[in-house]
């Protein structure tokens, strides 16, 4: 529901498909959703450098970054995941108007979060990268120590612990990262942009 009166939608002169010709690759939105330190910042950045080494227009939107800022009003509760989740998809529609292929990292818990942003965009513009390291191996790694906290009540509505974490059903791409590398994830991602034709890679199958 939009609440203000009296506002029109302007159309810009530059179409996303001729934005796109420019680049000359397409625009799209890796959605990388997964449990807190299993691994979708470190895919995604690595997708972008691989990606902007091969010049292509690419962008991350990152969770606990955008919580520093356009997003710093917001907590943890379902409803500010809920609203976390909605900007987001918003602002990587915009990304993806203006050309540009936007990875982004969040945990995004909420399936029905997730589908919403997918159905904000069209239907070859949203890719869902469901970063599938078990619950265990992030809690092994605590890279930032927050399940110790979780686990001990310091941290209340924690992803995984005691709040829930509903998986994707249908991801176009799975990654596990405790039975692959980086560099093979990051071929998994390129190589499936590469054969669904969003982009041209001249190293797509090399590590
Ligand atoms: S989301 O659920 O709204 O998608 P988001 O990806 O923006 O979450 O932020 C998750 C990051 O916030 C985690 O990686 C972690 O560093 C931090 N964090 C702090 N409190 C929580 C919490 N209660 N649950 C999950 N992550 C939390």
């Amino acid at each position: 529901m939009v609440k203000s009166d009296n506002i029109t939608w302007h159309h810009s002169q530059v179409s996303k498909e001729q934005r796109q010709t420019v680049n000359d690759h397409k625009s799209v939105v890796l959605w990388f959703t997964g449990l807190s330190g299993s691994g979708k910042s470190t895919i995604a950045n690595a997708v972008e450098k691989a990606l902007f080494d091969q010049q292509v227009h690419s962008y991350v939107l990152d969770g606990d970054n955008m919580r520093f800022g356009l997003n710093k009003n917001l907590g943890f509760s379902a409803e500010d995941r809920e609203e976390n989740i909605r900007r987001i998809g918003e602002v990587a529609k915009l990304f993806v108007d203006a050309g540009v292929v936007t990875l982004t990292a969040f945990i995004s818990p909420y399936r029905a979060d997730r589908d919403q942003v997918r159905a904000n965009v069209e239907a070859d513009e949203f890719i869902e990268v469901f970063v599938d390291t078990p619950l265990a191996v992030c809690e092994e790694r605590d890279v930032k120590q927050l399940y110790a906290k979780a686990r001990r009540g310091e941290i209340k509505g924690f992803t995984g612990i005691d709040a829930p974490y509903e998986a994707p059903e249908d991801p176009e791409i799975t990654i596990d990262t405790s039975s692959q590398s980086l560099a093979t994830s990051v071929d998994q991602v390129l190589t499936y942009l590469a054969d669904h034709g969003y982009v041209q890679l001249a190293t797509a199958n090399e590590g």
